[in-house]
């Protein structure tokens, strides 16, 4: 069996409302470059991706397909079309324009992923049949109540959620549209391909994968920006 073709479909479509800053923090930067490109750099590095499809606001299409799709600086960008109100419906588009069998979904808010974790996600859904990176949790956890502590959770058996994301292309558009009306908010696919009945693996994320969400993360991705080269070239394909 060869090694099936994958679409990397990277959601860009956020307004970053918890970052409080002026654009939305996907094209805030990075010791010199947008975080975006960051993360159009590293997953165009996977050799496991053969076309990457972008998700941004519906304002900034033809922008963004000027500047990553026309200027085919990474030539692995086919496309960039509009995202949605949600995260769950901007993913949804980009997998509907995808024209593989198999789907590896990204957070554009996550610039420091590496070609090993892409590596490893890939093999595992290969063989599962769906898969994510993920973090054992090493803190102790809680629920929340107000100002109090509600529960606490079983630190053993907890899981920290990452992107990537590798998935079949018919489970998530079957998924979506057979819940969709339940009216849920879906904060990421495994979430959704479970609740339609498809067992998700998980593979050892990585601390520095990290998703730049507020003005904290960003000062320490700022920090491992200063320390990590940026892949400039186009990739190869
Ligand atoms: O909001 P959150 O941090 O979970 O967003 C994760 C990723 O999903 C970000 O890269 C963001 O740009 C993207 N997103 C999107 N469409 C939305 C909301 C978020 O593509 N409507």
């Amino acid at each position: 069996m060869g090694r099936p073709t994958i679409t990397a479909v990277i959601p860009a479509a956020g307004s970053g409302s918890r970052m409080g800053a002026a654009v939305p923090k996907q094209f805030m930067e990075l010791n010199g470059h947008p975080l975006l490109d960051w993360t159009l750099a590293a997953i165009s590095q996977a050799d496991e991706i053969t076309s990457i499809i972008l998700v941004t606001p519906p304002d900034d299409v033809a922008r963004l397909t000027g500047k990553y799709v026309e200027n085919a600086r990474w030539p692995k960008i086919t496309r960039a079309i509009a995202g949605g109100t949600t995260r769950a419906t901007s993913v949804y588009n980009g997998v509907r324009a995808a024209e593989t069998e198999w789907i590896l979904a990204h957070d554009a808010a996550r610039p420091f992923v590496s070609p090993a974790l892409v590596r490893r996600t890939v093999e595992a859904a290969l063989r599962h049949g769906a898969a994510t990176a993920a973090i054992a949790a090493h803190d102790t956890l809680k629920t929340r109540d107000g100002d109090f502590l509600g529960e606490s959770i079983n630190r053993a058996t907890a899981l920290i959620i990452q992107t990537p994301q590798v998935f079949r292309s018919a489970d998530l558009i079957a998924a979506h549209e057979r819940l969709r009306h339940e009216g849920k908010e879906w904060t990421d696919e495994t979430s959704l391909l479970q609740h339609a009945g498809i067992k998700v693996a998980w593979v050892p994320g990585e601390a520095a994968n990290m998703k730049i969400t507020t003005p904290d993360d960003f000062r320490m991705a700022q920090v491992m920006a200063e320390r990590s080269p940026f892949v400039k070239g186009p990739a190869r394909i």
